[in-house]
């Protein structure tokens, strides 16, 4: 029941939709300009960086806050099985984020938030994250490939801190917290299919870029 829980307090969170809310602001329909995604790269590529920035800190604060409360609920009762929970909670942000349900179920592709949740987790594997985020950014300019490949590699990082005893639950708990970063994963695949036939086809936007796409 409390996995249900965090996954609930996770979505409400993941509602607050920075860059739509910003661009409300601004008299625009993020969603209905650029990629039509309601994320801070679409945001930093119809509204510009400060938008971008915001949607990105805001999206990325959203999913570490809702993990916040839940290790603030659970911490007494829970305690052995926090970094699950927290993990629970961070993908009912990423859920709260893509399907928004007063905006249609139409919002972004989850990746600041799942930034959030990595931050959440461990600073190494942020830090790690970051750069391989950044590396391929700059080599490749297709925020998309390095989203896609960060989601990949926090999979890899659960895994091996959890075998390296990281997170001192037993073998169970732990596979189970590998099933949901491998939701998360998948997840964010499934957002990015209009990204990926891009990036196949060599149509992908790139950033910094004025080509904008559906
Ligand atoms: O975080 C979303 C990013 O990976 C792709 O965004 O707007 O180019 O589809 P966008």
């Amino acid at each position: 029941m409390e996995r249900v829980i965090c996954l609930v307090i996770g979505y409400v969170f993941g509602l607050f939709q920075t860059g739509y809310i910003y661009g409300r602001m601004n008299n625009i329909d993020i969603r209905k300009h650029g990629s039509g995604n309601a994320g801070s790269t679409n945001a930093l590529r119809t509204m510009g960086v400060k938008a971008g920035a915001i949607t990105l800190l805001g999206d990325c604060f959203k999913c570490i806050a809702a993990v916040l409360v839940v290790r603030g609920i659970y911490a007494g009762s829970h305690a052995a099985i926090l970094p699950l929970l927290s993990l629970y909670a961070g993908f009912g942000a990423v859920l709260g984020h893509n399907y928004p349900f007063y905006l249609g179920f139409k919002g972004g592709k989850g990746i600041a938030a799942t930034g959030g949740m990595i931050l959440a987790t461990d600073l190494r594997m942020a830090a790690l994250c970051l750069i391989v985020f950044v590396v391929i950014v700059a080599v490749t300019r297709y925020v998309s490939l390095a989203s896609l490949t960060v989601t990949v590699l926090f999979v890899v990082e659960l895994v091996i801190a959890g075998q390296l005893g990281e997170f001192a639950m037993s073998q169970a708990h732990l596979f189970e917290m590998y099933g949901i970063g491998v939701l998360f994963m998948a997840s964010a695949f499934f957002q990015h299919r209009a990204n990926i036939k891009r990036l196949r086809e060599g149509t992908e936007n790139k950033i910094g870029s004025k080509k904008k796409e559906k």
